[in-house]
């Protein structure tokens, strides 16, 4: 793979005019990170201390989109041997749609990718269809079903995503080929490059 892939800390897009940054994860950004997992996995929220474990662990990497001062959106993965993990992926509502959440896990791809891992995993609630469908139009497949998996008796659909040796980089689509760049270029409002 192309090692310019990646390039973080890089911008990666437009608010206004604030520059949206794909940055990694330090512990100062722990905090904030917490408030969002509160307000976007209400159902089963990691606590600060598990974000703390996972931020410092070898095999997780976290990076976070920092827009101004704030937070817009965070995303962790976990590679062991060829095998990696989405360990977790969130936008927040006001920024949804505009390919964020594509972006980072496409960023995770190539995180896992670059050390090592030839495939990745995650576990979706199978009652939400929104992150399904970033997954699937990014290269998942569901391969089993974990009946009662959540704690509220949810399922968990266990999809994955075989990496292929030059998987293209869609993080660096142009406004000319991202279909969100376009329409938000168009609309004169933000963008994702
Ligand atoms: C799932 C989540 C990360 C998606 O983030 P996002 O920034 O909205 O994602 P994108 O803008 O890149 O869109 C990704 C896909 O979502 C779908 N989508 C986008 N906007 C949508 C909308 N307004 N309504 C429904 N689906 C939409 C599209 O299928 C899109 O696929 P495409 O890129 O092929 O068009 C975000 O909704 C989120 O954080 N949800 C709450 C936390 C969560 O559920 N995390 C996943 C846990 S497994």
């Amino acid at each position: 793979m192309n090692n310019a892939e990646l390039v973080i800390p890089r911008q990666i897009g437009t608010e206004g005019d604030t520059a949206v940054i794909l940055d990694y994860a330090t512990l100062h950004d722990l905090q904030a990170i917490h408030e969002l997992e509160l307000a976007l996995f209400p159902e089963e929220p990691w606590s600060i201390d598990m974000f703390l474990e996972e931020i410092q662990h070898e095999t997780r990497t976290y990076c976070v989109l920092r827009e101004g001062d704030s937070i817009i959106g965070y995303a962790g993965v976990m590679v062991v041997a060829d095998t990696a993990d989405v360990q977790t992926i969130a936008v927040i509502p006001e920024r949804e749609g505009r390919g964020y959440g594509r972006l980072l896990l496409n960023t995770l791809h190539q995180l896992a990718q670059s050390r090592g891992a030839e495939r990745i995993l995650l576990e979706v609630r199978a009652d939400n269809p929104r992150a399904q469908q970033l997954y699937l139009r990014n290269g998942y497949t569901q391969i089993h079903l974990r009946r009662g998996y959540y704690e509220d008796g949810q399922d968990a659909l266990i999809m994955m995503h075989e990496f292929t040796p030059a998987e293209p980089d869609s993080t660096q689509d142009s406004y000319e080929t991202n279909p969100y760049a376009a329409e938000y270029l168009h609309r004169g409002e933000s963008h994702v490059y």
